[in-house]
């Protein structure tokens, strides 16, 4: 499974790239404007300060619902640097430009994914990656997860090259599931992927092995 972060924190992602784990980077209007991005050229800028950080697919969100101004917009995005995915909503005119782009040879991730139908049709559009929202769907009560397998079986019965982006994960179970179902991606904040390294036990016995190597460090008193 690939491991891309969800933020457009630049200390974050440079974090997660340190670890060696990092296989690209989403990001959306909302993680733009929690990093206080605004105006059209540092938004462009932004892009491309992550490209720099990571070698992998970043994706960078149209802001425009028609079809005309996501295709101007998805191209100078894409246009921007070779790792830009751009990302294109799950509404009408955002499938004709999944369709658009995907024949140009320009990779897509269809966001904002909340059904299996929705994938679907986003697979059959051309999209590289889909985005199904699992954190989203908990909180009104439904299973995120179940989702993703759904989409995952959906696309194995017909071969669509399309890559599952489990998305919108709120902590480390999340991923787990996610990787038990065959997500071909999680996309995870911060906080989540170091979850996985966490365990007491291993605390316990790191701690355990180090006084160990002390006790049989000490040099014994000359008598
Ligand atoms: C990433 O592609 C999504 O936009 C993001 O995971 C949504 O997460 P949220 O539901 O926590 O806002």
């Amino acid at each position: 499974m690939k491991f891309f972060i969800d933020t457009a924190s630049l200390e974050q992602i440079k974090e997660a790239n340190d670890l060696g784990i990092l296989d690209g980077v989403t990001t959306n209007p909302s993680l733009m404007a929690k990093e206080g991005i605004s105006g059209k050229e540092d938004v462009l800028k932004h892009y491309v300060d992550i490209c720099n950080i990571v070698d992998g697919d970043v994706s960078a969100e149209v802001i425009a619902t028609d079809f005309e101004g996501m295709v101007r917009e998805g191209e100078e995005l894409a246009a921007l640097h070779k790792q830009i995915v751009v990302k294109i909503p799950m509404i009408k005119d955002g499938v004709k430009a999944l369709r658009y782009f995907s024949d140009k040879g320009i990779k897509t991730n269809c966001t904002l994914i909340f059904s299996p139908g929705q994938a679907l049709l986003a697979a059959k559009a051309g999209a590289t990656y889909v985005s199904p929202f699992i954190g989203r769907l908990d909180d009104v009560s439904t299973n995120g997860v179940d989702l993703i397998a759904q989409i995952v079986h959906i696309y194995e019965n017909y071969g669509y090259p399309t890559q599952v982006l489990a998305a919108s994960i709120r902590h480390t179970m999340h991923i787990i599931q996610c990787a038990e179902v065959g997500a071909h991606v999680a996309t995870c904040p911060l906080s989540s992927i170091l979850g996985l390294l966490k365990h007491p036990l291993t605390d316990i016995g790191l701690e355990k092995f180090l006084a160990d190597h002390k006790k049989s460090q000490k040099t014994p008193v000359a008598g």
